[in-house]
């Protein structure tokens, strides 16, 4: 080690990263192909950034999969992707369990079917004893109402005269939310060239870096990931540094 990497402090991978997955459509529509074959190449996608997040350390994901907003598209559209979670949460389950990941569900899965609320519910029952990467996907999820949930839950305490109004406060909040028990994500990274948030982790974000690639979310691998994770060590570097 040469005398200036070892006063260089050593650099921790981010604690949480968070994915809007974004841009399947665009690139089936590239290829010609419908848009169910860039929904398909996403969860390939998938499979690679979660194997990838486990080798490189990182401790919570969060991929946006399904948004409130997403029951908009055509049926046949929301049909495929509920076949496609189907077909993950079946094929992948074992690995994961095996592999020491944990998994986690946020949104309001109410309104799945109900075949895919007990895949779902088995998979976290199954995955509860695992620590080394938590894989949380969000599913009918937006933040907003996630808020508002929260607030609901808080108010009914208050109203049972089990918390005192001037007692809620910032941690109050954050065990009233989905995310309760994650740490915030240290880094969002949104694919397609979009640059929104999506009603995507409102709160939960509020410090983090947000890094938006022009990479359709099927071509998203391992070193996109990396170049990110760069990309998030840079900008701490600079925060770090003193100036003037
Ligand atoms: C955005 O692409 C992506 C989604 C609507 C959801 C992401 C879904 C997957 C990656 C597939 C399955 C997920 C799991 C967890 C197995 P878009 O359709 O909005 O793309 P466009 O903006 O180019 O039309």
């Amino acid at each position: 080690m040469d005398a200036a990497s070892s006063i260089r402090p050593a650099l921790t991978p981010p604690v949480h990263i968070a994915l809007i997955m974004d841009g399947n459509g665009r690139w089936a529509k590239r290829r010609g192909l419908p848009r169910f074959a860039g929904h398909q190449q996403g969860a390939e996608s998938v499979r690679t950034v979660v194997r990838s997040c486990r080798e490189l350390g990182i401790r919570f994901v969060t991929l946006y999969a399904f948004s409130s907003e997403n029951w908009k598209r055509p049926a046949s559209e929301v049909d495929d992707l509920m076949g496609l979670l189907r077909l993950y949460v079946r094929r992948e389950r074992d690995e994961l369990v095996r592999e020491g990941v944990r998994v986690r569900f946020i949104g309001d899965r109410t309104r799945l079917a109900p075949d895919i609320q007990g895949l779902l519910d088995e998979a976290e029952q199954r995955t509860a004893g695992n620590s080394l990467l938590t894989v949380c996907i969000a599913l009918n999820y937006g933040s907003r109402s996630e808020i508002v949930d929260a607030a609901r839950r808080i108010a009914r305490q208050v109203a049972a005269g089990l918390l005192a109004p001037d007692a809620v406060d910032e941690a109050t909040f954050q065990e009233a939310l989905d995310t309760r028990g994650i740490p915030d994500p240290d880094l969002v990274i949104r694919t397609s060239g979009e640059q929104r948030l999506s009603n995507f982790l409102l709160w939960q974000s509020a410090y983090a870096e947000l890094i938006f690639t022009p990479t359709l979310w099927p071509d998203f691998s391992r070193a996109d990931l990396e170049q990110a994770i760069s990309e998030y060590h840079r900008r701490e570097r600079r925060y770090g540094t003193t100036s003037g």
